[in-house]
Formats: C-alpha cells, structure tokens, sequence
C-alpha cells in the first residue's frame, strides 16, 4: 500500500529544496574550475562520509550488528576515501587528516553533523537514531551528489560519482524501509535538517544568503 511512495515524496525534500538547486549548483559550476579549492572541498565532503561511517559504528556499540549495517558502514568508509583520493589527485599533493587548512569550511561542517545528529536523536531517542539520522543525511546525499555529478560531467572533470550515488540510493531505499510509514516525522526532519544544510552552505559561499533563507523556514 505504501510500497510505492519514494522517500522524495513521503519527505518533501526536493521540493523544499527547490530553490537551493540553482545557487548549490552555481556554487559547484565554480569551484570544480578551481582545482585547489575543489580538492578542500572534497576533502570536506571525505570527513562527512567518514564521520557518517563512524556514528554508524558507534550507535551498534551495544548491539548485534548485521550484515546490512555492516555493509552500509564499510560504504560510507570507501566514499571518505573515494573523496581523499580524488582530492589529492585534483589538488596534487597530500591532505593528511582534516585540519583548517585542508578542509573547506571545517567547523560549519561539524556543526552541521553534530547538531543534525543531536536534533534528531533527541526527537525519535537513541534507539532508532541510527536509520533516522541515516534516512535525512541520504536524502541530502543524493540530492547534492546528483547535481555534484552533473555539473562535473558537464565541467570535463575526469571524476564520476555514479557508483558512489548508485550506493546512497540503496542506502536511502534501506533507510526509508527501516523508518516505516511515519512520513509526518520524516517531513518534520528532513524540513529541520534543510534549515541546517542552509546555514552550512551560506558559510560555504556567503552569496547565496537572501535566497536560501527562505528554504529554511
Ligand atoms: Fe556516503
Ligand atoms: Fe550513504
């Protein structure tokens, strides 16, 4: 009965996020011409595959961990690396750890990981946590990565993420089934984590300001 409805629906997500499109989209135009920069934001977006393997890690601490969990995290491990390695080959040189200095926008991008993560444990509790917080962060996974995709296909960039979004598709297929049918509260977090996104991404490129705002309300 409710088989049929994607997550992109039950969520609302894309069509709250409507208007980020064309300023994100801008903003990657941009920085993939500029290689240096492009590899600190790549390696940005390494340190929140990473910590997303490691919450993964740590919320099965006291618990049977499975084959599907295992997976997932094994997952979100590769795409930290997929990110570094490519960062380091666009950038030409080393980006050991994540410091300041290598990773672009380093503190808004822990701040938008750990208030999403603290936001929406305190909502739904610890014990569902692990494919809540997975469920919203996929959605906004395969929504920056589907535009990041098109716009270094069309850049000329020798990078392809379609095998790293083919598996955040899966993950949000697995993360929706695990959730079940409570689209109310999925509309409630994902709509709170799009105001954080907003607030994440003005500090990536303080441009956009007036009309990301809106999308936050
Ligand atoms: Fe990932
Ligand atoms: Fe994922």
């Amino acid at each position: 009965m409710s088989a049929s409805i994607s997550p992109w629906t039950a969520s609302g997500m894309k069509d709250k996020n409507r208007s980020l499109e064309a300023p994100v989209r801008e903003f990657l135009e941009q920085i993939v011409r500029e290689p240096s920069r492009h590899a600190l934001f790549m390696n940005m977006l390494s340190m929140l595959e990473h910590m997303g393997s490691r919450k993964i890690m740590l919320s099965q601490m006291n618990r049977v961990l499975t084959e599907d969990t295992l997976s997932h995290l094994s997952e979100e491990a590769r795409h930290a690396y997929f990110f570094k390695r490519h960062a380091e080959r666009i950038g030409g040189e080393k980006l050991d750890g994540f410091t300041e200095e290598n990773t672009l926008c380093r503190v808004p991008a822990l701040m938008y990981f750990g208030r999403l993560d603290a936001g929406i444990t305190k909502e739904v509790g610890e014990e569902a946590a692990y494919p809540w917080v997975s469920l919203v962060i996929e959605l906004r996974a395969c929504w920056l990565y589907e535009i990041y995709q098109d716009v270094l296909e069309r850049s000329g960039v020798a990078l392809s993420l379609t095998a790293l979004l083919a598996e955040e598709d899966q993950h949000l297929a697995d993360m929706f089934a695990q959730c079940g049918a409570q689209y109310d509260l999925l509309k409630k977090l994902s709509a709170y984590e799009t105001g954080l996104f907003v607030k994440f991404w003005q500090k990536l490129d303080d441009s956009f300001a007036a009309v990301l705002l809106q999308a936050a309300e």
